[in-house]
């Protein structure tokens, strides 16, 4: 159906684009060394091309003692020479820009390195001008720094260890969320916000078109820093009820606005990286410019499979409870705000081994079924460098196959306390960052094409199939589902400007919904599962009134039965009685 004009309002770019996240360490290496590099990923700007993604955002690429992965800058104004250099970035922005595609840089200023000349600075006297840069405490009354227990408050960082670190030669603690090597900032210092928005004009000065901000709703915090309750079994308490929605975050995201934003090109994009925030508060950050973020980046529905409190710890994955918790940040940012659409990153394992079925039957067309369910979602598609050709996780045989600082503390946590590392690094297969850090599989060559003999972390166990070069070549495969899918996004306006309406398909591990507006309706049905499902009767009711396929994984639907990961996406009439009785029988979920 040809868009209705009429209708549409002008969209910024990103409603209907699709952002491909490349992870730099494992994309593509030109040197041998190991690691990928910026010339590795210049080699495959074609292949970005042909996907016909809107942008890349990039993981961080600056100087970095990598303790994690580059998530701890030591400088913000240049590139790790493991990377490249300033010079390899500019023809990097060149080159993608030449085919179209917009180039997001990783922004992390929640906490900086601990070599970062800032912190070396703090340290190196209480009476440092940068010494307030960061969040100093002094030990627990009536206790002697550094002796267990003496931290200023009870808390966990993320990464299983105590969120203060002992400062022996100037006698207090420094706050830090995640490593010891990576301490928190005090945004509440004005030098440490005009020097986080210096960094961020002189990037855009370089050409970059926006920034994913590492972390961003963690970034306030209270004066008064206290003890929270403890987890059972930990001795330590959670910090987020503290920090996750500090009480000036709303304060400086709009002065970010103001001081780096304002009066700049409106497509410019501001993606909030905001672990544990509720929807109420997505909405608040996002639902205008001046706000701050044009979308978050938040983490609820990648912890439906996940102990409550331990994301490190599985259970069982539930597709209705997974359907329920998407459709729930569908409707309450239905008219206000904006989310990001993502099932993997470089935090999280791969899309295909987690929601899909990995196995060599159901791999190809559970990879395209979780994907076509996803992304015809509202809200900005953020896919991973990789998941276009289906890649599966990580081979982990023993631990010294984990290489991420979090799952290598997350064990060693566990072994103090006794747990059994057979069953703790079973948990890690399954959960553990390493999953998706692998080298990307470009083609059959030894080392996957990846350009190193010995990469940083071996290549994950695949079958051929799962290469870009054999796929490029099977108009049936993966990639060429996502190149379809994210054409798709683009052309069809329901998909960016649509309400989602959730259907209920009750304990099925089936997700049906639509996709309204007042011109279109489009309809997504995809069955999650390995077995076969009867159509529940409401949905038939839909399918009978489906126009060919838009797109479509696994065979044509029998009028009665789903087979395993069978997903297509169709138009419907936009039949104003059919929605109604939906409604009238209880249909509609949200
Ligand atoms: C974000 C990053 C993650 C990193 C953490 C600390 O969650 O995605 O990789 O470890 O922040 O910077």
């Amino acid at each position: 159906m040809a868009p209705d004009a009429a209708y549409r309002q002008p969209q910024p770019w990103w409603r209907s684009g699709t952002i491909y996240q490349i992870y730099p360490h494992s994309f593509a290496d030109s040197n041998g060394d190991g690691l990928g590099d910026l010339a590795g990923i210049l080699s495959h700007v074609g292949h970005l091309e042909w996907l016909g993604v809107d942008a890349v955002w990039l993981s961080p690429v600056y100087p970095s003692p990598q303790h994690d992965n580059g998530y701890d800058v030591s400088n913000y104004r240049d590139i790790d020479p493991r990377f490249g250099t300033l010079e390899d970035s500019d023809r990097l922005i060149e080159a993608l820009h030449a085919r179209g595609i917009r180039l997001i840089m990783d922004l992390v200023v929640n906490h900086t390195s601990n070599e970062h000349l800032w912190f070396v600075e703090a340290c190196s006297s209480r009476d440092s001008p940068y010494r307030d840069w960061y969040i100093w405490r002094d030990p627990r009354p009536g206790m002697l720094g550094g002796e267990p227990g003496a931290e200023p408050t009870n808390w966990c960082s993320y990464f299983s260890q105590p969120a203060w670190t002992w400062h022996e030669p100037t006698q207090q603690y420094y706050l830090h969320l995640y490593a010891r090597e990576q301490p928190d900032l005090n945004w509440q210092n004005t030098a440490v916000r005009d020097a986080v928005y210096e960094l961020m004009t002189w990037w855009l000065g370089r050409g970059v078109d926006g920034f994913r901000m590492d972390v961003i709703n963690l970034i306030s915090k209270p004066d008064e820093l206290v003890d929270g309750p403890l987890v059972a079994g930990t001795g330590f308490a959670d910090p987020s009820p503290f920090v996750r929605f500090g009480p000036r975050l709303t304060e400086y995201l709009a002065e970010m606005h103001e001081r780096v934003f304002a009066g700049r090109r409106p497509d410019l994009v501001r993606i909030g990286e905001t672990p544990g925030l509720t929807v109420e508060q997505a909405r608040h950050l996002t639902r205008s410019r001046e706000c701050g973020l044009d979308m978050v980046f938040q983490f609820e529905h990648m912890e439906i499979d996940r102990a409550p409190g331990d994301r490190l710890a599985p259970v069982d994955l539930s597709i209705p409870r997974l359907r329920d918790n998407l459709a729930r940040w569908q409707t309450a940012l239905a008219h206000e705000g904006w989310n990001s659409l993502y099932g993997n990153n470089h935090d999280q394992p791969r899309l295909v081994s987690r929601f899909g079925d990995p196995s060599p039957e159901y791999w190809q067309t559970s990879a395209k079924a979780v994907a076509l369910a996803l992304y015809l979602l509202r809200g900005t598609a953020s896919m991973y460098q990789g998941e276009e050709i289906g890649m599966v996780g990580a081979t982990v045989r023993s631990p010294d196959d984990l290489r991420d600082i979090r799952s290598v503390n997350y064990l060693r946590a566990a072994a103090a306390k006794g747990l059994d590392e057979a069953v703790v690094l079973e948990a890690l297969r399954r959960t553990a960052r390493d999953n998706a850090r692998t080298p990307v599989q470009w083609s059959t060559a030894p080392d996957a094409g990846f350009g190193s003999a010995n990469p940083w972390m071996p290549v994950a166990e695949h079958p051929a199939a799962i290469t870009v070069e054999a796929q490029r070549n099977d108009a049936d495969s993966v990639m060429h589902f996502y190149r379809a899918l994210i054409a798709m996004r683009h052309d069809q306006p329901v998909i960016s400007d649509g309400v989602t309406r959730m259907l209920d398909t009750g304990p099925a591990p089936i997700m049906a919904y639509l996709r309204e507006t007042e011109a279109e309706t489009l309809l997504v049905v995809a069955n999650l599962s390995s077995t076969v499902h009867s159509v529940p009767a409401l949905l038939a009711q839909h399918l009978a009134a489906a126009s060919a396929p838009l797109l479509q994984s696994g065979p044509r639907a029998g009028a009665e039965l789903l087979a395993p990961w069978q997903a297509f996406a169709a138009l419907i009439p936009s039949d104003a009685a059919l929605a109604d009785t939906a409604r009238d029988t209880g249909e509609v979920l949200q």
